[in-house]
């Protein structure tokens, strides 16, 4: 066995943009801020050679990545050699938020790679304290926006974070042309609300007012009215000093072309503004910012916050059978695990030691389906041109880099809430050792019968129900 399997997980975290409550929220107020579809990636992959190596493309993140590396190796034993690299559509530019979505996947990676699970709120704190470590300011809006995703309502660095439920909404995001200095802006601010203390904590109410009366109509999906409170939202903003002509000139081609309502996002300076639209008016308000000299950015709301990329191939075509299982062609993987009519091959193999013990595996966390989830010990989907014999055969050297002589057991159609899966079983003699490739198996164990049996009417032992099955149907519980 001297097969290695370098273990490589991707973090993937979404830009944001904020529809309400700028400013306001550095102090203390609420906002509102919805995850965009521009998602940034981070990869680790273990190495053979000693040390790590850095790629980022434009080495925009480097000064967040020390700081990640240094603060998650205070907080517990990182792997010694790895390849972090990552990959952004981001250009920066827009004031997406690539330096937090870049922190919130960097951290996120580290904790999978080193099997520490962190709750959302865990890894917002953590995030948090890098941002702030780096950037010296901020209310971290951003950073709960990259891990939470869809839209929320953000307050008292991170004291408040609420998932507002609402129905899908348009936005159209033009780009002023100019890229805005966050940090000098917000530092402007605060040596303004020195200066006039009364008058900025005034304004900075009335815009928490403005949020906490969007975030109803928000989950109304009234969004004429979220469109006015956007308006009165843009003139504290312009009271603020932070507009711009740009912008402005942009704004208001929005409003002209019939936008329920448009502001500046972010810290203003430049960067990009907002229009909350209606459906018939999405194209001629994105015409108008276009003709106004505006750059149309084409993002959507609502993104999913961070996530763990599957490592699966979602290209990869598999076979499809009628229910007597004559082939009528293939189909992606994704396409079949998402349409109970195509029925697909599949196979599973129950792997038996001397001592007639059945050995399961338990799935990566990187697996597209039930990860976490105990499985039966080999299985796998017939690919295009293959046999269900080979299929056992490949998955087991694939997934346990082992050699085994499978015995045909029976064959079956099993319904499963996404999919159907025509599943061929086999059994194997094995004793081990075996060497699981982690990107595909976290751990195996051979289990008595009995044993199994018991532990398959606990329901905090989580077995998929595709192994409920055919370890059901080879006669083993
Ligand atoms: C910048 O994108 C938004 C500000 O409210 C600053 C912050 O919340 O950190 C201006």
């Amino acid at each position: 066995m001297n097969t290695k399997h370098n273990i490589k997980i991707t973090a993937s975290a979404p830009g944001k943009l904020l529809l309400l409550g700028d400013h306001a929220v550095v102090y203390g107020r609420p906002c509102l801020v919805t995850a965009v579809s521009t998602r940034l990636e981070v990869s680790i992959e273990e190495k053979q050679t000693p040390g790590i190596e850095v790629i980022t493309p434009g080495n925009g993140n480097n000064v967040f990545l020390q700081e990640v590396l240094a603060y998650a190796s205070s907080l517990w034993p990182l792997p010694k050699n790895f390849i972090i690299s990552t990959k952004s559509p981001f250009t920066g530019k827009y004031g997406f938020g690539s330096s937090s979505a870049f922190t919130v996947a960097s951290l996120k990676v580290l904790s999978e790679i080193s099997h520490i699970s962190l709750t959302e709120k865990e890894l917002f704190d953590h995030a948090y304290k890098v941002v702030l470590k780096v950037q010296g300011i901020g209310s971290g809006f951003d950073v709960a926006s990259a891990i939470y995703g869809g839209t929320i309502m953000y307050q008292n660095k991170g004291e408040v974070i609420e998932r507002i439920s609402h129905p899908p909404y348009k936005l159209v995001v033009g780009y002023s042309g100019k890229k805005a200095n966050t940090v000098e802006i917000v530092k402007d601010i605060a040596k303004k609300k020195e200066q006039y203390p009364e008058r900025l904590e005034r304004l900075f109410t009335a815009i928490g007012d403005i949020v906490l009366q969007s975030k109803q109509a928000f989950r109304e999906g009234d969004y004429e009215r979220v469109g006015k409170l956007m308006d009165f939202n843009q003139e504290y903003l312009r009271d603020l000093g932070v507009s711009t002509e740009p912008l402005e000139t942009i704004i208001s081609a929005a409003k002209q072309a019939g936008a329920w309502g448009a502001k500046l996002s972010g810290a203003g300076g430049g960067d990009c503004m907002i229009a909350i639209v209606s459906e018939d008016k999405f194209e001629s308000v994105s015409t108008a910012i276009a003709n106004a000299s505006g750059e149309v950015v084409p993002v959507l709301p609502d993104e999913e916050g961070v996530r763990i990329e599957t490592t699966d191939n979602l290209k990869e075509l598999f076979v499809v059978v009628d229910k007597d299982d004559t082939v009528i062609g293939s189909r992606t993987r994704v396409d079949c695990h998402h349409d109970k009519t195509l029925i697909h091959r599949s196979v599973g193999v129950i792997i038996i030691d001397d001592l007639g013990r059945i050995l399961l595996q338990k799935r990566s966390k990187t697996k597209d389906t039930r990860p976490g989830y105990w499985s039966t010990s080999v299985g796998g989907h017939v690919m295009n041109g293959e046999t269900y014999r080979e299929t056992a055969k490949r998955e087991a050297k694939e997934e346990l880099n082992i050699d085994i002589d499978p015995i045909y057991k029976t064959k079956q159609v099993f319904q499963y809430d996404n999919e159907a899966e025509m599943t061929t079983i086999f059994t194997a003699h094995h004793n081990g050792p075996f060497d699981p490739n982690p990107n595909e198996v976290s751990d195996v164990h051979f289990f008595r019968q009995e044993e199994l049996q018991e532990l398959s009417k606990d329901p905090s032992f989580l077995l998929t129900e595709s192994a409920r099955n055919e370890l059901h149907l080879g006669g083993f519980l």
